[in-house]
């Protein structure tokens, strides 16, 4: 389903919204609510928008999980960090610490940080091969990669473990990184993609119209078996959209 918003605060107002209503769902018929983080920056502000005192009233933080997608190999407390920046943002909210599983990408080598994640997961969702989770978050790079599945790399083709390693991308910054893979993101019951900026107009216009290729634009991989597929997106990075591009949207899962 393709939603093309105002501009990127209209963006964060209704990505705020679409997740909350997720997890109050999810607690409700499962107990628990499981999110994974989208990393850089469109997100921080729908994170931020999260933790406000009305909207934080409707979440039920004591029951929500928090995973990453993907991480830069760099510090936690580093400011290129996914995890620093959703620190800066969502996780003031008052989350149970054993709740919150941040990729540990110090200390090992980008492939045993990938493969230490994958047991997190596994614990995480006992009998759920791969992990299903409630909501999966992403953005779209420049260069039409999302999570840390970046154009060309190896990653793109791993169809068996949950969690790999890719050497970076041609988008700063040029650090490896630990990512989700596609059986885990299309595993999801939810997929929510933020994306604005005028910048992110050529590949969203590939991807939505069916020109993209799985190597050149990774995020067409994104095609939840079972889950829905929301594309969340302000109206300069919709500025290239057709009706192609709109109708195809629309009828997305
Ligand atoms: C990362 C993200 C990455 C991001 C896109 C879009 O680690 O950088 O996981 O996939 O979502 O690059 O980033 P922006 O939303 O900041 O443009």
């Amino acid at each position: 389903m393709l939603n093309i918003v105002a501009n990127a605060d209209v963006l964060a107002a209704t990505a705020a919204e679409m997740i909350i209503t997720t997890c109050q769902q999810a607690v409700r018929e499962r107990g628990r609510c499981t999110i994974a983080l989208a990393g850089g920056s469109t997100p921080e502000r729908t994170y931020k928008l999260l933790t406000e005192p009305e909207r934080s009233a409707r979440i039920d933080w004591s029951n929500l999980w928090v995973f990453f997608g993907d991480e830069r190999c760099v510090p936690l407390d580093d400011p290129r960090s996914n995890f620093a920046m959703a620190q800066r943002s969502l996780l003031k909210a008052p989350l149970p610490p054993a709740q919150i599983f941040p990729i540990a990408t110090t200390g090992a080598t980008p492939a045993d940080a990938a493969a230490a994640y994958a047991r997190t997961l596994a614990e995480a969702f006992p009998g759920s091969a791969p992990p299903r989770f409630d909501v999966i978050l992403l953005g779209l790079g420049d260069d039409g990669h999302t999570a840390s599945l970046f154009p060309g790399k190896p990653a793109l083709h791993e169809s068996a473990a949950w969690v790999t390693w890719s050497p970076p991308g041609v988008l700063p910054p040029p650090v490896d990184r630990v990512t989700f893979t596609f059986p885990v993101l299309n595993a999801a019951r939810e997929v929510l993609f933020l994306v604005a900026g005028a910048n992110k107009a050529v590949p969203l216009r590939d991807i939505l119209e069916g020109k993209a290729k799985l190597e050149q634009h990774p995020a067409a991989g994104v095609q939840p078996s079972e889950g829905t597929l929301t594309w969340l997106v302000d109206e300069t990075a919709a500025s290239l959209l057709g009706q192609a591009g709109k109708g195809i949207a629309q009828g997305l899962s």
